[in-house]
């Protein structure tokens, strides 16, 4: 078993390396993606920029996160030439459900994307500004049973958006971080944590306030088939925890830095704001059947609302 799992991965990481070639600049960069991958001139892509005054506020179920909160596996940091990505070898992977999905989501792998410097990085940005980083936390419906297989359904993927800023103290839910990139400075390698991290650490506090919307995979082949799901509060990583992420090298032997995609237009999509209940009702909220029922009847709303917005797209 273990053995397989070695040779398994040694194939996903050469596949990367002599498969689909593709950089962020040059003749590899995202202006050529369309030519090979045609999903990448899309009228549905990500990353895109969130305008927030220009979102439509919903309530929605809560998110349900199962197997978030303790990893009972190993974890491998791997560069893949193009990102250092995160994997989990166990039996039970975490679970997402909730929120706008329908249906169970399994964890998949989780990656980054940064900048050369603490002025951008991130793939996404709010309101025309970007941030160092951005983590990717990517989720495929269960019952397409792979991620691969996902690729071929509109509902196929979810990603966990979480955008960084830079904090004057190390964020200790990183630590881990700081430990195994040094190991994979080089493209093709891979480390294992000491201590697996649990995904809530990895995440923002504040889980209910998100934007949520439909697009794409920001690397090809830019599959439209991701909920993207990006939380309103930012995470803090210190000055030098970057410096880490900036350390690695990708094929061409250059800095891995700078791996994001500029941002795509919106098109005729609209962007969802989830905020909770209690900021759409004011009133005395001491009942706790009225509250459920209120709740119950926001979500119908909600899906009304979006309904609505389907059909006018
Ligand atoms: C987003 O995509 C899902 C899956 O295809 C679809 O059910 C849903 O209606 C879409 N939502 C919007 C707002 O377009």
């Amino acid at each position: 078993m273990v053995i397989f799992g070695v040779i398994l991965l040694a194939f996903i990481v050469g596949a990367n390396a002599t498969g689909c070639g593709f950089g962020y600049d040059g003749p590899l960069g995202p202006d050529h993606w369309q030519d090979e991958y045609g999903q990448c001139a899309g009228k549905h892509q990500s990353p895109i920029n969130i305008d927030s005054s220009h979102v439509t506020r919903v309530v929605l179920p809560p998110l349900n996160m199962q197997g978030f909160f303790f990893t009972d596996g190993e974890a491998v940091l791997t560069n893949n030439g193009h990102t250092a990505m995160m994997t989990i070898d166990s039996e039970r992977k975490p679970i997402l459900s909730g929120g706008p999905l329908k249906g169970d989501y399994e964890f998949a792998q989780l990656h980054f994307h940064w900048g050369d410097d603490d002025t951008h990085g991130s793939e996404d940005e709010v309101d025309g500004k970007s941030y160092p980083m951005e983590l990717h936390v990517v989720f495929f419906k269960k019952e397409y049973l792979d991620s691969t297989a996902a690729l071929d359904h509109p509902d196929g993927l979810c990603v966990l958006a979480c955008l960084f800023e830079v904090g004057d103290i190390p964020n200790p839910n990183y630590k881990g971080f700081g430990e195994v990139l040094p190991k994979i400075i080089q493209p093709e390698t891979e480390a294992a944590f000491d201590v697996a991290p649990a995904l809530i650490q990895l995440l923002p506090h504040e889980l209910t306030h998100y934007f949520t919307y439909n697009g794409s995979l920001t690397t090809p082949p830019c599959s439209e088939v991701v909920t993207w799901i990006d939380f309103k509060e930012h995470i803090k990583l210190s000055h030098d925890q970057f410096e880490d992420f900036r350390a690695l090298v990708n094929e061409e032997s250059h800095s891995m830095s700078n791996n994001f995609r500029a941002v795509q237009p919106l098109g005729d999509r609209i962007v969802f704001y989830n905020v909770n209940y209690f900021e759409e009702f004011e009133q005395d909220v001491l009942d706790d059947n009225k509250v459920n029922a209120d709740i119950e009847e926001l979500v119908v709303e909600s899906e009304k609302v979006i309904e609505e917005a389907v059909k006018s797209t």
